[in-house]
This record gives structure tokens, C-alpha cells and sequence, in this order.
């Protein structure tokens, strides 16, 4: 393999093409919104500098990153000559139904599809289009550059060979693969969720203040971040879309949002990307400062 086409510039789609062009591939980065590819574009360089700055990277290797990535808005244009598509839009069923439906249109036939997506049936992805047995997720971890796992979930219909493929192409990009089946939020998300949903529960209920929620977590349990933190750098929109997918898929109401994350989407606050979640985040300042809003009088 050697084109990818990445659909998606967000917080997940630009780590990944990142990671792929630091190792070599050459990458079409595909977006609807020509400012979320510039951004992208920004957000990988800054993040190769830091690399050289830390001299895990040289000045040619980022360079040489940076020339493998080309930016596109049209999705049959960014993945005619893809052997993989990495789609790493937004946590949406609609969305990722009518994104497959039209890359199964215009890649070529042998390209294998995957999906980022943190919890949505793959197999129903599968479904709508006519390659089943090449398509299968491919679930990156936030900062995708740093972090070393890739969940690689099979569907129902999802072949060895496809499964082989991306293991050894994980393997490649230095990344540890871990096959796991195609269940509602998979394994790390049915994990990861309903632990974020109590510790905001927590929060709601008064138990506890957020630097405290964080720090019984992070000091208690030797969590690098606390479960709050931790959604606001996920996004708060991401973690209620996959609680929701959860609460539907299993039918039990154990996976129910809690109602204050429902009202902080809501309210368009959703952690880092929006500025403000259970903390607030200021460009240039790396200090944990809780929101006003959870702020003890
Ligand atoms: N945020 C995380 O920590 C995390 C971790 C693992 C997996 N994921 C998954 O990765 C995916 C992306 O999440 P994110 O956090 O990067 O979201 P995001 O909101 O940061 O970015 C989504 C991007 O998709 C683009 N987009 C929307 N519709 C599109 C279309 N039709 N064609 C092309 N681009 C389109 C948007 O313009 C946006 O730039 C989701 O499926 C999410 O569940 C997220």
C-alpha cells in the first residue's frame, strides 16, 4: 500500500495523515471545508516542529512529510487512486452511510475502506456498500502521532486478508494493532464511556467538584488525566454521539448520557476544541483552570 486517502481534517483525520506521510505514505487529506484543511495543515506542521524540537524527527524527515500530503474538497477526486481510505468525519450514522456509499462509487475496487469511527457498527457500514469483506475500522487513539494502539474491528463480513492488511500496515506506522469483533463502542469505548458518563454524573450530582473528580482519578487510579479532562480532549460531542450509540445498540439505559453533558453540547461547549468544556483552554497556556461555570464559591 501506498495511497492513502484520509476523509476528514478534524482532530482525528489530521493526526492520521500525519502518521501516515511521517512514514512514507502519500497521502490525500479530503475535507467539505477548505478552512478545516488549512487548519489541518497547520495544526501537522506544528506538530512535526515540535517532533524536531525534540529531536525524535530531523528538519529533511519533516520536510519530506509535509511534501507527502495533498489537501482536497472533493471526495471522488482525493480517493481515485487510494489502495486505502481512512474515513475520520464526523461521529455521525447519516454521515458515514452517505461517505461510504459514494467512496465504495469512486475508489478503485480493491482499495480496502476504513472507518475511525470511535463506536458505529461497522458492519452497518459495510452493508452499504458492495465490498463487505474490505471494509473494517481502523480506530486511531487521540494524539494519533503519540499513541500506540490501533483497535482494528472486524465486521461481520470483514475477510482474513483485509484484517491481515491492516495489521501488518498498523504494524508499519510503529503502532500496535489489537483485532477485537464489531460490538456497540467496541472495547475501548464501552470501557472508556460509561466511566467519562459517571464521572460527569458525579460532578452533577454534587459528589464532588471537577479538580476533585480529576485528581481522585489521576492520583488514586495512576490515570495520566483525569476522566473530565479527558472528555474535553476527546470532545464532549464525540463522548455524548458514542453514549448514544452505546445506550441504542445494547438497549439498556446503563449507557444513558447524563444531562448535564446533553445541556454542555448543547450549549456549544465542548471542551478544548470549542475553548471551554469542564475547563477552559487558552491558546499558549498550559495550565488546568476549571471553567467558571464549576467553579467552587
Ligand atoms: N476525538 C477523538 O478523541 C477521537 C478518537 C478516536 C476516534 N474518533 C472518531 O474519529 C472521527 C472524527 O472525529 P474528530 O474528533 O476528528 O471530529 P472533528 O469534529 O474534529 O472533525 C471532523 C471533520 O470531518 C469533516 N467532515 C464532515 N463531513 C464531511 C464530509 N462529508 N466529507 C469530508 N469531511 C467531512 C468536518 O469538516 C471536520 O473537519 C469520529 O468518527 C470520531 O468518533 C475520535
Amino acid at each position: 500500500m501506498k495511497n492513502i486517502s484520509v476523509i476528514g481534517s478534524g482532530t482525528m483525520g489530521n493526526g492520521i495523515a500525519h502518521t501516515f506521510a511521517q512514514f512514507g505514505f502519500k497521502v490525500n487529506l479530503i475535507d467539505i471545508n477548505q478552512n478545516a484543511l488549512d487548519k489541518a495543515l497547520q495544526t501537522i506542521t506544528n506538530n512535526l516542529e515540535r517532533q524536531v524540537s525534540k529531536g525524535t524527527l530531523t528538519d529533511d524527515q519533516k520536510l519530506e512529510a509535509l511534501k507527502n500530503i495533498n489537501s482536497f474538497t472533493s471526495i471522488p477526486e482525493g480517493v481515485k487512486y487510494a489502495d486505502l481510505i481512512v474515513e475520520a468525519a464526523t461521529e455521525n450514522v447519516d454521515l458515514k452511510f452517505k461517505i461510504f456509499k459514494e467512496i465504495d462509487e469512486s475508489a478503485p475496487s480493491d482499495a480496502i475502506l476504513a472507518s475511525n469511527t470511535s463506536s458505529i457498527s461497522i458492519t452497518q457500514i459495510a452493508a452499504v456498500t458492495n465490498r463487505g469483506d474490505k471494509v473494517i475500522g481502523m480506530h486511531f487513539m487521540n494524539p494519533v502521532p503519540v499513541m500506540k494502539l490501533v483497535e482494528v474491528i472486524r465486521g461481520y463480513q470483514t475477510s482474513d486478508e483485509t484484517t491481515k492488511s491492516v495489521m501488518l500496515l498498523s504494524e508499519s506506522l510503529q503502532k500496535v494493532p489489537v483485532e477485537v469483533n464489531d460490538y456497540p463502542g467496541f472495547v475501548a469505548n464501552r470501557i472508556l464511556m460509561p466511566m467519562i458518563n459517571e464521572a460527569i454524573y458525579s460532578l452533577y450530582e454534587g459528589v464532588a467538584g471537577v479538580y476533585e473528580i480529576d485528581t481522585v482519578m489521576k492520583l488514586g487510579m495512576a490515570h495520566p488525566m483525569g476522566p473530565l479532562q479527558l472528555a474535553d480532549f476527546i470532545g464532549l460531542d464525540v463522548c455524548l454521539a458514542i453514549l448514544k450509540v452505546l445506550q441504542d445498540g445494547f438497549g439498556n439505559p446503563k449507557y444513558a448520557p447524563c444531562p448535564l453533558l446533553v445541556n454542555m453540547v448543547a450549549a456549544g461547549k465542548k471542551g478544548i476544541k470549542t475553548g471551554e468544556g469542564f475547563y477552559t483552554y487558552t491558546a499558549g497556556s498550559k495550565d488546568l483552570v476549571v471553567s467558571d461555570k464549576f467553579k467552587k464559591s
